[in-house]
This record gives C-alpha cells, structure tokens and sequence, in this order.
C-alpha cells in the first residue's frame, strides 16, 4: 500500500498530499453514508461490495463495489481517480458519472478528507463481487446527457466557509451540504432531477408522492434541541412515532455515529437557515404523470427529450 501512496504523491492531484489517515477516513464515511448505497440489502451482505439496488424515477441504479479488489472493485485506482470521481463526478476514464451517485454534494468534501476516505477504503478486504449494470429508461442510461445536467445543476469545488458564521455553524454547514448529502431528499427535484434550489432543504412531495419534511426552522422549530438529537440518533420523534426507511437509514449509518461535537454543530446549522414555507400539497399528485412540469420552470422550457437525466433518488 505504501507504494500505491508514493505513486499518488507523483501524480500531485490537485496539490501534493499527505498519506491520509484510514482511522479519520473510517468515521468520514460514517458521516457520508456511504455503505447504504455500497452494501447489497441482505443479511451477510459484504460491506462496500456494492449491489444496492437504487429505484428512482429514471430506473435502478446498483451502487458498485468500492472494495480494493483489482478487477472486481476500484483497486487499480490511483488517489487522484478518486478525487476525480468525487470532485468532478467522472470516471477514471472521463466518462461521467451519474448524479445518483451523491457528487453534487460529495464536490464539497475537503481535500484532506478525501485523502482519508480514500486511505479507509483502502484498507477493505478485497471483494470479488461483480458489478451489476444499471437498468434506466430510455434514455436516461446515456452518460453523456449528463453532461447537460452537471452544466444546469453541477457547481465543482470543496465546501467554502462563511465568514459570518460561527464554527460550529460552519462544520455543520460542511456535514450537512458535503458529507451528509441531506439534500438529496431534503431539496425537492425539478422534473429533470434537479434540485430546486430556492427551495433548499425545505421539502415537498417526493415523486412517489411521498412527503419530505422541510428541514428549515419553519417545520423544526417546535422540536427543542435534545428533541432532534434524540430524532436523529434513535430514530424517535417528539409524538412517539419512529422514522420511516429512508430517514431510519441515514439515522443508523450516518446521523447517531456523529461524535457529540459534530452532532451538535449540524444541528446548530440546521437552526441557522432562513426558514421556508412548507410546500402547498399537491392532492392531484398521484394521478399525474410524474413530470411535474408546473416545476420546470427553471429550466426556462427546454423540452424533456433533450435533456433528461439526473437522479431525484428516493430509496422506497
Ligand atoms: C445515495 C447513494 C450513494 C451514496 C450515499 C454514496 N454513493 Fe458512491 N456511488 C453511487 C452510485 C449509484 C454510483 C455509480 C454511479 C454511476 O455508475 O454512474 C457510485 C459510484 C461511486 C464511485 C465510483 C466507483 C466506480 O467503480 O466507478 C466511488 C469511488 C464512490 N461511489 C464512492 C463513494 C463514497 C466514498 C461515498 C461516501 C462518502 C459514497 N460513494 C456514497 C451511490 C452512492
Ligand atoms: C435518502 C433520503 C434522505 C436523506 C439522505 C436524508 N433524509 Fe432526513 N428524512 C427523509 C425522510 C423520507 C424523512 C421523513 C421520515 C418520516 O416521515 O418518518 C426524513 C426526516 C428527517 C427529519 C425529521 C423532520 C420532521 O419534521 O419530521 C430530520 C430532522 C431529518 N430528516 C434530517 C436529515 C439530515 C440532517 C440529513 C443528512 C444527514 C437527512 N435527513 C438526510 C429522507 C432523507
């Protein structure tokens, strides 16, 4: 391993770094969630072997095998296709990936954190279990659409502080928007799965009709804050209700294995945004085709052939 490091220093992406810290990398991926999207659903599964079945409004995307086998995972990779994937959503082979895969909000991982993440997974027992491909609707399988998504709705770059913010505000900033990825539910998606982003964090009704809840102090502000910690580390509201899959998910793998310090600053950052008005329900929803068009209007019109794509990933 220790040659495959000195390979990644000669590379020198995007500067020289340091041999990241596998231990830091193991809690940073932790608070990505990345095992969800990386582990098949079943008991015994293999972790990070891949084989999670996605289901969004464009098919089934299958989270790959993130394990260092050299055919079978990303063992032949060198650091810098890693900074690559996650920083610009492309594939060692410059091909992009798709937006299912969290890159929008991934782009704002620090680089000192990437180099972590990529040392933890590293050292993962190797897997031999093949990649399935994914199985989308015509034509959203095509890789170069996203091309046109990334340009709309895809802005590069780690995470950048705010100078009138306090730290803790600013590292809750950071874990919700890069690591997180909360909105990638929490922001509703326009018809090409784009986030609506006057609307952040603000929920509304998921393609399936599924509601998601506004996250702004609008809707949380009547939870005290030992209410939302004990939320998002057990999974309980205030009314004795217990979370639905989706959230339960990100509460057990991503959410209750934050230290206290950083548990506290998200939700520090979670009391500091401009609180939004809730989303009008749409009773005629289910009857609709799911194309929501009365949303499009940020895409000034375009027809949907032309540029289809994107991700509006709900787990069901
Ligand atoms: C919401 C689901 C989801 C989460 C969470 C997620 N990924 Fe992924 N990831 C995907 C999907 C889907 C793909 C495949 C995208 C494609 O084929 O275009 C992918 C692809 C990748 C790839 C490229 C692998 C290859 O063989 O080309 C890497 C590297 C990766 N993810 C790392 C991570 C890391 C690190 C985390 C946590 C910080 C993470 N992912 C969290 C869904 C996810
Ligand atoms: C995979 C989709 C998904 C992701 C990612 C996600 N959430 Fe959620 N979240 C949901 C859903 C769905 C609910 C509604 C759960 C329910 O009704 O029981 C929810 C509920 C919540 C609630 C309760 C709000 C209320 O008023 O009922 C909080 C707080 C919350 N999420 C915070 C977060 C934070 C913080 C993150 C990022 C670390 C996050 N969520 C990431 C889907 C998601």
């Amino acid at each position: 391993m220790a040659g495959a490091f000195a390979l990644c220093a000669v590379a020198a992406f995007p500067a020289a770094h340091a041999q990241g810290d596998a231990k830091r990398g193991e809690y940073l991926a932790k608070a990505g969630g990345c095992i969800a999207c990386h582990t098949e659903e079943r008991k015994g599964a293999v972790p990070y072997a891949g084989g999670r079945a996605l289901n969004t409004p464009f098919g089934t995307f299958y989270g790959p095998n993130l394990t260092p086998h050299p055919d079978a995972g990303i063992g032949r990779w060198t650091e810098a296709d890693f900074f690559r994937a996650m920083r610009e959503g492309k594939r060692p082979d410059g091909a992009n990936y798709f937006p299912a895969f969290p890159y929008p909000s991934f782009t704002k991982i620090a680089d000192r954190d990437l180099s972590d993440l990529w040392a933890y997974l590293r050292t993962l027992p190797p897997s031999p279990r093949a990649n399935q491909a994914h199985d989308l609707r015509f034509p959203f399988g095509w890789r170069l659409l996203v091309s046109a998504w990334n340009w709309l709705y895809f802005s590069p770059g780690p995470y950048t502080p705010d100078p009138q913010a306090t730290p803790a505000v600013n590292r809750g900033a950071y874990l919700v928007q890069a690591l997180g990825h909360c909105s990638e539910c929490h922001t509703p998606r326009n018809f090409l799965g784009g986030p609506v982003r006057e609307r952040y964090l603000a929920g509304g009704e998921g393609p399936d009709g599924k509601r998601i809840p506004n996250l702004t102090p609008t809707r949380l502000e009547k939870w005290s804050d030992a209410e939302l910690k004990e939320f998002l580390t057990l999974g309980l509201t205030p009314d004795g209700d217990v979370a639905a899959e989706a959230m339960a998910e990100v509460i057990r793998d991503t959410t209750s294995q934050l230290t206290p310090a950083d548990l506290d600053a998200l939700v520090a950052y979670l009391r500091s945004l401009p609180p939004a008005p809730e989303a009008p329900r749409r009773t005629a929803a289910r009857s609709d085709p799911p194309r929501e068009l009365g949303r499009a209007a940020d895409v000034s019109g375009r027809r949907q052939r032309e540029e289809p794509l994107a991700l509006g990933l709900r787990d069901r």
